[in-house]
């Protein structure tokens, strides 16, 4: 069989639309489909990075930075809602390409995908401890240090992990302890809480944008676009602009995830671009505003810090004390469901691998009861778990982002390919100005890869090998495709 075999679109579908208790249950509308995304996006990147690629890149350009990653999603939301309004099967991208470019490409997109759903939970596990840490501080109990950070920290001048003398980060570990918990009860269970942590954290959003636009004080704004600085290329100026958008990207990060609950969606082919674009518009419009306020209060040089919201909002006076108190809760609340959504997403990629061969058969069985991908689901928590124990947050986040951009380019890629290949299959929502929008996203997603540093692109490097070999070693072997096609031959 080659590496290029494709899975018939008429063999997905008829996947998709079995039933039974073996089956995934279908039980999201479009709003909580929604309320799915938004519960994805909305997390470490505007309460933790924001403030620092402010103060490090951009200053308050970093609205244009938001503006420039906010393009390249949607280009790459419009490609996805295309995909999954058309192939509407757990495995998101991993699917769209075993349909597109072949089982090699599926493998390798699928093992891409670790790198944003397992890691992001990982990393905003880490950003939550933070969080966590702070609150109980407030209320009188502090957590002893060496539990509450990672043991490992990478140092740039010797290129190697060392130990920073903490244990291990338990909180940001108790944290993927109890959403896997409730992932595995239920997705009903688990889209409840997500309706209310999202109800919380954009009320708190709004919140912010509403009460502290009063307080913006113009001159603050003032340049808007600061000058390059004496470190040069990157930092501030329009070069520092792009880089701040390869940073906030990871903001946007989530809306994707959207598609990985499609065999839980009551109408998937409807549902789902609207499940994908209405969170990301939400959250580009939320972005834009809550930036222009924080730089806005506050100078850009204040906000270098690992809780910029509650540093602006603090900075309004006695008048905002109040709001300060409900930031922390936001935040907590926040990055839960970030963390949630992402431990929804990985365990359905591996279900749709698993199903096709390519993975082992534990990570396809699906809970009688609770009608969930359990074994995966506590599988994907355990290694999450021990990355969010052990790393920082620095490192994890860019290596989701990295991930994350080449799934995008890889997605446009394919919408392109499709059009060509296939005119004539049923798109119940069709990407606008095909091929120019997935030119485009593809040329803004490398883009903003090129920004990011060189290690990270080493370590890209060295996962996708990894999974390299596992393809050869196990998934070729235990293709259900493969046999399929074989068998057809005999
Ligand atoms: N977009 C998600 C966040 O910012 C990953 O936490």
């Amino acid at each position: 069989m080659s590496l290029a075999s494709k899975k018939p679109l008429s063999i997905l579908m008829a996947e998709a639309s079995e039933e039974g208790a073996h089956t995934l249950k279908r039980s999201l509308g479009a709003l909580n489909l929604t309320a799915l995304g938004v519960g994805a996006i909305i997390g470490a990147g505007i309460f933790v990075l924001t403030g620092q690629a402010a103060a490090t890149y951009a200053g308050p350009a970093i609205v244009f930075s938001f503006v420039i990653a906010g393009f390249g999603c949607l280009f790459a939301g419009l490609c996805y809602a295309e995909f999954a309004s058309m192939i509407p099967i757990a495995g998101s991208a991993y699917t769209y390409g075993y349909a597109t470019l072949g089982e090699f490409w599926a493998w390798i997109i699928g093992w891409d995908l670790i790198l944003e759903y397992l890691f992001a939970a990982s990393t905003v596990s880490v950003g939550w401890s933070g969080y966590f840490v702070a609150l109980m501080h407030d209320i009188g109990w502090d957590v002893p240090a060496r539990f509450a950070s990672a043991p490992l920290q990478w140092v740039e001048a010797t290129k190697s992990f060392e130990g920073t003398g903490t244990i291990v980060n338990l909180p940001a570990m108790a944290l993927i302890a109890a959403v896997t918990a409730l992932l595995v009860v239920g997705i009903r269970e688990s889209a409840t809480f997500n309706n209310i942590a999202v109800f919380i954290k954009v009320s708190i959003v709004l919140l912010v944008i509403i009460f502290g636009f009063k307080y913006v004080d113009t001159a603050n704004w003032q340049p808007f676009i600061p000058e390059q600085g004496p470190e040069g290329f990157g930092h501030f100026g329009w070069t520092g602009i792009v880089r701040g958008s390869a940073v906030v990207f990871f903001a946007y990060i989530g809306f994707d995830a959207v598609s990985t609950a499609a065999q839980e969606a009551k109408n998937p082919k409807r549902d789902l671009p609207i499940g994908i674009l209405a969170s990301l518009a939400v959250c580009t419009v939320l972005y834009i505003l809550m930036t222009l306020v924080m730089t806005g209060i506050v100078p850009y040089t204040q906000l270098n810090v690992p809780n910029p919201v509650f540093v602006a909002i603090d900075a309004a006076g006695p008048a905002l004390k109040w709001l300060t108190y409900f930031i922390n809760v936001g935040a907590i609340a926040g990055l839960s469901s970030v963390v949630l959504v992402m431990l929804l997403g990985q365990p359905r990629i591996f279900y749709a691998m698993s199903r096709d061969g390519l993975l082992p058969p534990v990570f396809g069985r699906v809970h009688a009861k609770f009608r969930t991908p359990w074994l995966a689901t506590i599988i994907t928590g355990g290694v999450a778990m021990v990355f969010g124990g052990l790393f920082p947050i620095g490192v994890l986040g860019e290596l989701v982002s990295i991930g994350t951009l080449l799934a995008f380019v890889i997605v446009c890629a394919g919408i392109w390919v499709m059009r060509v290949r296939s005119p004539e299959l049923p798109r119940p929502f069709r990407t606008p100005l095909v091929p120019l929008v997935p030119i485009l996203g593809i040329g803004i997603c490398l883009f903003m890869m090129a920004f990011l540093p060189l290690v990270t692109w080493l370590r890209l490097g060295v996962w996708m090998a990894i999974g390299v070999v596992i393809y050869f070693v196990y998934g070729r072997h235990h293709s259900k495709l493969s046999k399929q096609l074989a068998g057809d031959r005999e």
